[in-house]
């Protein structure tokens, strides 16, 4: 008995020891941590229960039948962050590159059909060569399968993909389909092709970094929803995320403990408003100020920053914030903000969290390569996400609303709950001037007249009380008291049920 026991043991002790000593120090001079690591640092202490530790490849090929390592190159599991259940996988670089084998995806389908069943996140740690390239198509199935359970799970349990090694060719697709994608600046990237081929097709040279590495995710794809600087602090702002989400569809975002006055009266948004229309002021000012105790959760802070996407608490409860940025283009539409916003509109509604939406919008942004490059679909996914969208649905309109953005951007006409204006707000199809030279093209040149003209459109228009005589904002509000209207607004909420007609799924413009 004492001999089986002793054998477990050491088996046990192999399967920790990954790929061994000297593969781990190499992954620590790359300043990366250990799969195992990872993981003790993502869940919470001693929580994490492992599945299939002794598992092994059954491949035969290329002399693979004596390398056969406990694991096989990604630790699976689940286990609690703040004592909610998580399941986890970790590609373990040690172990032949974390590379994906028929048997390493089996363990990670295993996982991902466990966490939709019991309803709790997925959260996925890539550091990997890729295919196993000894095991050719089994390896390609391998994938196959975890991609179907990303797209099966997509919407039933929140997806988390950390991004902490390699991760090239078809295997980005996996965190691709995942709701957010988080990278380590300097040490992970991701790209469909590397370097070398990208050079011999379109003789561009880039280094992996330059072509996939964090900086490049995060500011000019947006592929990647946030960097940060290593490991640690990574693997902590993800247990950050996760206390703001719901675990799966069946449930509601867990309500936290607030230490702040949800009538907190903030005398300063008086004052926020620049008395010059065309004066930028800083949007996430008024965010931290609604929000319990300032808390934000910036979900892609670096890309298209003329929008600010991210989670705050109210009254305990996490609220999805979307909100025009005027410090940045005046805070207007365009094919990257609207795109920003629409997919962070559908997570939200996807998995019952309320919408709050902050309105300072001047409209679309006009040029050439917005039309060619499709601003007219792009926008219309935003339009429509919140269209679709019948989580609570709260709107702040502080400023400007014009237009066609005026609509979109959570309007009374998108079924949107509450819509409050701030007095400061300017609601109409255009800024003054652009309207008065096309109502009164006959005055062009007199400078004199255009401006009494534009006076007139403004004294009629640029306000919100034309939009508050017919209903489109539910009451004008003093800006001091934004947090308690905006916490009573989602108070009121907590038991809507608004539901579309049945359909086999909608068809958002793609
Ligand atoms: C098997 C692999 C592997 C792989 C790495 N290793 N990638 N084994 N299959 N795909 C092994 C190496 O042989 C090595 O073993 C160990 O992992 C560490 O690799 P190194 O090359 O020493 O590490 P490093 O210098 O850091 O380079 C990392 C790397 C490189 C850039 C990822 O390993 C590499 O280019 N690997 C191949 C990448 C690749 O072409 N993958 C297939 C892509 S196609 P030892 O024993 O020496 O420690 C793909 C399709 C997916 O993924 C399709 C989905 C539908």
């Amino acid at each position: 008995m004492k001999d089986i026991l002793q054998e477990l043991k050491d088996r046990r002790a192999e399967a920790r020891m990954g790929g061994g000593a000297r593969r781990v120090e190499a992954q620590h001079a790359k300043g990366k941590l250990t799969a195992r690591e990872r993981v003790e640092l993502l869940l919470d202490e001693g929580s994490f229960e492992e599945f299939d530790m002794f598992v092994a490849h059954r491949c035969t090929d290329f002399g693979m039948e004596k390398d056969r390592p406990y694991g096989d190159g990604v630790v699976t599991g689940w286990g609690t962050i703040n004592g909610r259940l998580v399941y986890l996988f970790s590609q373990d670089f040690t172990v032949l590159g974390g590379s994906v084998s028929e048997t390493h995806a089996k363990k990670i389908c295993k996982i991902m059909d466990m966490a939709v069943q019991n309803g709790a996140p997925v959260i996925g740690i890539n550091d990997s060569g890729g295919a196993r390239i000894q095991e050719g198509v089994d390896s390609l199935a391998g994938y196959g399968e975890v991609f179907q359970r990303n797209i099966t799970a997509s919407g039933v349990v929140p997806q988390i993909s950390l991004i902490m090694g390699p991760c090239a060719g078809g295997a980005v697709y996996s965190p691709a389909m995942t709701d957010f994608i988080f990278m380590v600046k300097d040490s992970s990237y991701m790209f469909v092709t590397g370097p070398d081929v990208v050079k011999t097709v379109t003789n561009e040279q880039v280094t992996a970094e330059e072509l996939g590495g964090a900086t490049t995710h995060t500011r000019k794809s947006s592929v990647a929803d946030g960097a940060f600087e290593n490991d640690v602090e990574a693997l902590a702002e993800v247990r950050r995320l996760v206390d703001f989400l719901p675990s799966s569809n069946r449930e509601k975002a867990p309500v936290r403990p607030f230490f702040d006055a949800p009538d907190r009266i903030e005398a300063s948004l008086d004052t926020l408003i620049p008395d010059n229309p065309n004066m930028p002021y800083d949007m996430k000012e008024l965010i931290g100020k609604l929000a319990d105790e300032g808390d934000f959760y910036e979900i892609q802070a670096e890309f298209a920053k003329n929008m600010i996407t991210g989670f705050i608490r109210i009254e305990g409860q996490t609220v999805g914030v979307v909100a025009n940025q005027p410090m940045v283009l005046a805070g207007c539409l365009d094919i990257d903000s609207s795109r920003k916003a629409a997919r962070f509109v559908r997570f939200c509604d996807c998995f019952e969290i309320p919408l709050l939406t902050l309105v300072d919008v001047p409209g679309f942004l006009p040029g050439v390569t917005q039309e060619y490059n499709g601003v007219i679909k792009h926008g219309a996914k935003l339009l429509f996400a919140y269209g679709e969208a019948t989580v609570p649905k709260v709107t702040v309109i502080t400023r400007k609303a014009y237009g066609g953005a005026y609509v979109v951007m959570s309007s009374k006409h998108l079924n949107g709950d509450f819509n409050y204006a701030w007095p400061t707000s300017e609601i109409a199809v255009m800024g003054a001037k652009g309207a008065t030279e096309i109502i009164h093209r006959a005055d062009r040149g007199n400078t004199e007249k255009l401006a009494e003209h534009a006076k007139d459109y403004e004294d009629r228009f640029a306000s919100p009380f034309v939009a508050a005589e017919r209903g489109f904002v539910d009451e004008v509000i003093m800006p001091s008291t934004t947090r308690k209207r905006v916490a009573r607004a989602f108070a009121s909420l907590r038991g809507k049920k608004a539901t579309m007609p049945w359909k086999k799924h909608d068809n958002i413009p793609l």
